[in-house]
């Protein structure tokens, strides 16, 4: 997501800081800042747009000091705007700070430092942080006090780093949830959210841990336990690697990375603004038709999102590819319909062109996006943010388990709202939704050698063919769409119930046939599937729960996986299907995270 770096020593800070920054520009970003200390006053420039053309503009590496930190934003909070855009300041004009991650209680907070009499100026959910410090300052605290005071008061997952004019010799930093790694050097310390920032100075670094805080001058630091206040020594590691790989973060490539990012980002997913997961779940109740859009991997996962809200809020809905939603419904539309729009880049031209034709009827739109300022979050009438941070990678992983995740939620949200489902339903739907991001860690682990196995099997198919039932079918989809894109080799897929009316003649000796076959009400219908395939010489693979011997005794080839609810399998049986179609790519001497003839964002019709 964001990136974060600051700098204490010697050296002039804000020079040092852009260097850093433009090492950081690989992640994705929308705007850029940097906030210097010197001789008792701090110094603030920032604003959207590139590096360079707001360094052209404002001079960021001119400011004056030795002490600064900086950032580049991927909008989460607040349009990508010059005010959004961090570091943050306090009322007094004295505290910045720059943060990457999503805080979970800022609403609340910025609400009682309002009744305090706090001025804000941004949409950021950052800027209760300054305002929280400048809150203990003014009860006589000193900085680390009201630094480590405000920590202890923040939900959510944070990277951060602040300075203060009150000891302008300090850098004050702390993370939960989000990488933050301090670089040792000589006249100098630094701090960042990514190796790649510091390696141009130094490769002496030490990676904090979880709930860390750090309080760092140019020729010490210390760290602290925030939960307890106690001091704590962390290891110094030399790390001698390139820029390349540390961009990856020791992964060969973007999607693999983004593939193993998918814990953290799935709980990201899960830290959504409450008050416009309420919103979208009141304008879709009010519908009287609703479709849900998107295309390609959006689509896949508009398909799994129509299962739950059937399931869970029991509400029909209509989920549809955008290039085919004027062609088929474009004359049925109307005020009481709505449209959901689903696209990780909000900029998807099938999307957006589907969009203005519904609003030209006066239906309602939302939207669930990737992306804050997207052209999607300006024509819904509301929408909400996937959290998900950049995707490089052009096949979209960690953004569809998100999309999945959000859908689900809102699903779950509109289950409430309508009374559809009893309390404990709820309950325990909750329950697995949390449980998710440690499920999907346990799926990378227990699955990484198996799908490496799996795809030197299948790289000299000429094809594969893929089934599911009910929201399976949207597993199904996507793992066609994954291995297709990326390994090039053709795939087909369907609901399983549906083969028996016509793909099954292409079923001959020795063709792969992948089944995803969750423990769910259709397991027994799913064994009829595959022993008919098998009957016909298919070579079955099967994604499975991990405990089913009877599945395992039935596939040819078997990927176990950890129990979740039924309708959040699209997302832990997707993951199996990414990494199978990356090693494929890989095997076959592709570029995974350039596929021939595909861009990220296609915005053309
Ligand atoms: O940005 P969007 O979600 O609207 O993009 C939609 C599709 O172009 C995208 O999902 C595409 O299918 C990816 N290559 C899938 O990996």
């Amino acid at each position: 997501m964001c990136g974060i770096v600051g700098y204490v020593g010697d050296g002039q800070a804000s020079d040092i800081l852009v260097r850093s920054l433009k090492r950081l520009e690989y992640r994705g970003y929308d705007s850029a800042g940097v906030a210097t200390c010197y001789q008792n006053r701090l110094f603030v420039e920032k604003d959207s747009g590139k590096i360079e053309e707001i360094n052209n503009k404002l001079g960021l590496d001119t400011l004056p000091g030795h002490v600064g930190v900086a950032h580049t934003r991927w909008a989460t909070h607040g349009a990508p705007t010059k005010v959004n855009a961090h570091p943050h300041t306090d009322c007094t004009n004295t505290i910045a700070v720059v943060h990457n991650g999503v805080l979970e209680n800022f609403m609340q907070l910025k609400k009682e430092l309002t009744d305090l009499n706090h001025t804000f100026v941004s949409k950021t959910d950052t800027e209760v942080i300054p305002h929280l410090v400048e809150e203990g300052l003014r009860a006589g605290e000193s900085v680390e006090q009201a630094f480590l005071k405000a920590l202890r008061k923040l939900e959510g997952s944070y990277a951060l780093a602040m300075i203060s004019t009150s000891e302008p010799d300090k850098l004050y930093a702390a993370r939960k949830e989000a990488p933050l790694i301090i670089g040792v050097g000589k006249g100098f310390n630094m701090v960042a959210s990514d190796i790649t920032a510091l390696l141009d100075m130094t490769q002496e670094m030490v990676f904090l841990h979880d709930r860390d805080m750090a309080v760092i001058s140019k020729d010490s630091y210390r760290i602290i336990k925030i939960d307890t206040g106690e001091g704590v020594e962390r290891p110094v590691k030399t790390v001698a690697i390139s820029v390349e790989t540390a961009e990856k973060q020791g992964h060969p490539h973007f999607m693999l990375k983004e593939i193993y990012e998918q814990p953290q980002t799935l709980r990201d997913s899960l830290r959504l603004q409450q008050q416009y997961l309420d919103l979208l779940a009141e304008l879709l109740d009010k519908g009287r038709v609703i479709f849900l859009v998107g295309a390609g991997t959006s689509y896949n996962a508009c398909l799994a999102g129509s299962y739950q809200l059937s399931q869970l809020a029991r509400l029909p809905s209509f989920p549809v590819i955008a290039s085919e939603f004027i062609p088929n419904y474009g004359s049925s539309l109307g005020a009481d319909t709505v449209v959901l729009a689903v696209s990780q880049s909000g900029e998807t031209a099938d999307v957006l062109t589907a969009l203005d034709f519904a609003r030209m009827r006066a239906c309602t739109i939302l939207g669930l996006t990737n992306t804050v300022g997207s052209t999607l979050t300006r024509v819904a009438r509301a929408y909400i943010l996937q959290n998900s941070g950049p995707e490089i990678g052009v096949a979209a992983t960690k953004t569809f388990t998100s999309q999945v995740l959000v859908l689900a939620q809102t699903a779950l949200r509109l289950a409430r709202l309508r009374g559809k489902i009893a309390q404990f339903e709820m309950d325990e739907f909750k329950t697995e939704l949390l449980k998710i991001p440690r499920i999907v860690e346990e799926v990378l682990m227990k699955t990484s050698v198996k799908v490496k196995e799996l795809a030197k099997a299948l790289m000299s198919k000429p094809f594969i063919f893929i089934l599911g039932r009910g929201i399976s079918t949207s597993t199904a989809y996507e793992g066609r769409l994954k291995i297709m894109e990326l390994s090039y080799i053709p795939c087909i897929a369907y609901p399983a119930g549906e083969s028996k009316h016509g793909p099954i003649s292409v079923i001959e000796e020795s063709v792969p046939v992948v089944f995803v076959v969750p423990p769910d009400e259709y397991r027994k219908l799913n064994i009829g599937s595959i022993m008919e395939m098998k009957a016909r010489g298919a070579y079955a693979v099967v994604l499975g729960d991990e405990a089913d011997s009877e599945l395992m005794e039935l596939a040819d080839f078997y990927i176990g996986l950890p129990k979740t609810h039924p309708l959040l399998t699209p997302i832990t049986y997707a993951v199996p299907f990414q990494l199978i179609a990356y090693h494929l790519a890989v095997m076959k001497g592709y570029d995974p995270d350039k596929p021939r003839n595909l861009a990220k964002s296609v915005t053309v019709l």
